[in-house]
């Protein structure tokens, strides 16, 4: 893969002229879903650099990561004249900058693409790291291929429009870089009270820079995640089941309706950081701290005993596994990572006792 280069923007529209000029370039194409068109494009679109680029929009949310959407983009992309040279520019959260870094890794066998991340979670995770794909047949992230964009390009200023929750869910990713990383960043991170004016501050930049830097020093060791990559699956083994089992339940309307990734990851951290605490003597007052905040900000999505075995079995079944054992990234300490880490099943439903009762 080629490197990666992620700019946090004090003028954005220098990083990306400088961005877009790095990339030969006949013809520009933007990206954006339905509510990024009207609450991110109008930041950019009349940037010199963007001059008679052409747009094209796509359903917002993940339940338009489809084939479908894929397919509108390389029509749109077909139609509107692109070939081998084109960038193509993804502007939206997660959903955007994944389909369309795999639409331009696919149209005529790859063009260049930028992303410009526009969620909490986006500028953090998904923008960065060359993770593209779809979903398929009912599986997230079925269809993909490991790719880099050229440059992301993050700029805060897009997050004044983004809601409390998502603005939360990302906020859990970058618990979990904190957690894999050292001991200020993390206690920096937990001593957050208001997520709204935190994201005005001038601080917060600085803690976002920290934060993606966390995510490719460790892509760039481990790009295809033979191993020290599998540090980011932190409270993704528990979080992934969480999330499958919210939206199980919202179908079938026990829920008012799924929970967002990041609220997924950070129960999940609560189970993982139990399990961290008996198995491999994390820090109990670090694991009870954690827990509070994330109690405190996120609540609790109610589970009972007589969920464990279906929790369990969306363990045994998520696609980091091999064999059916199930595979936990835990830790030592604060920075202290172990991964390819197993749980009896005795162990997960104690974690899951912990969750409920904490
Ligand atoms: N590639 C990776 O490494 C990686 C890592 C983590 C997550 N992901 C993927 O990312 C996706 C989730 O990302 P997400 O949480 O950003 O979701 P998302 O892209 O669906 O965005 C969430 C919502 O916020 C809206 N939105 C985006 N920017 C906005 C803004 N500035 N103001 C107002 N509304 C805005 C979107 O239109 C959408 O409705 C999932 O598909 C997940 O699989 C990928
Ligand atoms: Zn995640």
């Amino acid at each position: 893969m080629s490197p990666q280069k992620v700019i946090i923007a004090d003028s954005l529209e220098q990083s990306l002229t400088q961005a877009v000029g790095e990339c030969e370039h006949d013809k520009i194409f933007l990206l954006a879903d339905e509510t990024t068109r009207h609450a991110c494009l109008p930041l950019i679109v009349g940037f010199d650099c963007l001059k008679g680029a052409q747009t094209i929009v796509i359903g917002a949310t993940d339940t338009h990561k489809t084939i479908e959407s894929l397919s509108h983009v390389w029509e749109q992309l077909g139609y509107g004249g692109a070939t081998r040279h084109t960038l193509l520019i993804n502007v939206g959260g997660g959903m955007v900058t994944d389909l369309g870094g795999f639409a331009a890794s696919t149209f005529k066998r790859g063009i260049n693409y930028i992303n410009i991340p526009t969620t909490l979670l986006s500028m953090v995770d998904a923008s960065v790291g060359g993770k593209t794909g779809i979903n398929f047949r009912g599986l997230k992230n079925e269809i993909g291929v490991f790719n880099n964009a050229a440059s992301v390009i993050l700029d805060t200023h897009f997050l004044k429009t983004l809601d409390q929750e998502n603005i939360l869910s990302g906020y859990a990713e970058m618990l979990k870089h904190g957690l894999i990383s050292n001991e200020k960043m993390w206690a920096e991170l937990i001593t957050m009270r208001n997520e709204k004016f935190l994201i005005s501050h001038s601080s917060f930049k600085k803690m976002l820079a920290d934060s993606v830097a966390v995510k490719q020093r460790i892509v760039l060791e481990d790009p295809t995640e033979q191993g020290i990559r599998k540090a980011l699956n932190l409270g993704h083994t528990a979080g992934h089941a969480f999330e499958s089992f919210a939206l199980k339940k919202s179908a079938i309307g026990d829920l008012p309706s799924p929970i967002l990734h990041g609220y997924a990851v950070a129960y999940g951290l609560i189970c993982e950081l139990y399990l961290s605490a008996v198995k491999t003597e994390f820090p109990t007052d670090k694991m009870h701290q954690t827990v509070s905040f994330i109690k405190e900000h996120y609540g609790k999505m109610t589970i009972t005993c007589d969920d464990y075995p279906t929790l369990l079995e969306l363990m045994t079944h998520d696609k980091k596994n091999t064999a059916g054992i199930i595979n936990f990234t835990l830790l030592g300490g604060i920075g202290d990572i172990r991964i390819n880490q197993t749980a009896t099943r005795e162990e997960i439903y104690e974690a899951l006792d912990f969750y409920r009762e904490c």
